[in-house]
């Protein structure tokens, strides 16, 4: 088990547009490995390459539901919209409300280059959508609705209906 260190906001490979993950072989599956270990100990529900400085599309999740590994990720569709609490491993102690879709249909590589698609509803599709953004330079506050304040964050936030 080897975790990595997270890149906090600021540094460079955060605001990069990352290249596609051509080759699916051991040095992915180590990195795949890495970055679940990285953020099973931080405690995040999802984690993108940039966050580890590699400058690949690739992401992992885990909202509570089992790991999920996605390469190349495209989103698809989009349908309806939610509006909730968003945090992110780069971006300690900060929080703010995000509008996302409600539901997402997305298309990507498993770990083995194997075309998958998958629907995903609710937190999940805000997971996807927030590390997607990753991949393409963007972070949660570049599309926030607005930040909480640290009371906030310890509380109860009337937009919270995603939970
Ligand atoms: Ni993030």
């Amino acid at each position: 088990m080897a975790i990595r260190k997270i890149v906090k906001l600021g540094e460079d490979c955060l605001r990069k547009v990352c290249k596609p993950q051509e080759k699916f072989d051991l040095r992915l599956w180590l990195l795949l490995k890495d970055m679940a270990d990285t953020m099973y100990k931080a405690e995040g529900v999802g984690l993108a390459a940039p966050q580890v400085g590699i400058l690949r599309r690739v992401v992992v999740i885990d909202i509570g539901e089992g790991l999920v590994e996605m390469i190349n990720p495209v989103i698809t569709s989009r349908e309806g919209s939610q509006c909730g609490r968003e945090g992110c491993l780069s971006l300690p102690g900060r929080q703010g409300i995000v509008t996302r879709p409600n539901k997402v249909t997305v298309r990507f590589q498993d770990r083995k280059g194997v075309e998958m698609e998958m629907e995903a509803e609710g937190f999940m599709a805000r997971a996807v959508c927030h590390e997607l953004d990753h991949l393409d330079g963007r972070v949660y506050i570049d599309v926030m609705d607005r930040e909480l304040t640290p009371e906030e964050i310890e509380g109860h936030v009337p937009e919270d209906d995603y939970e």
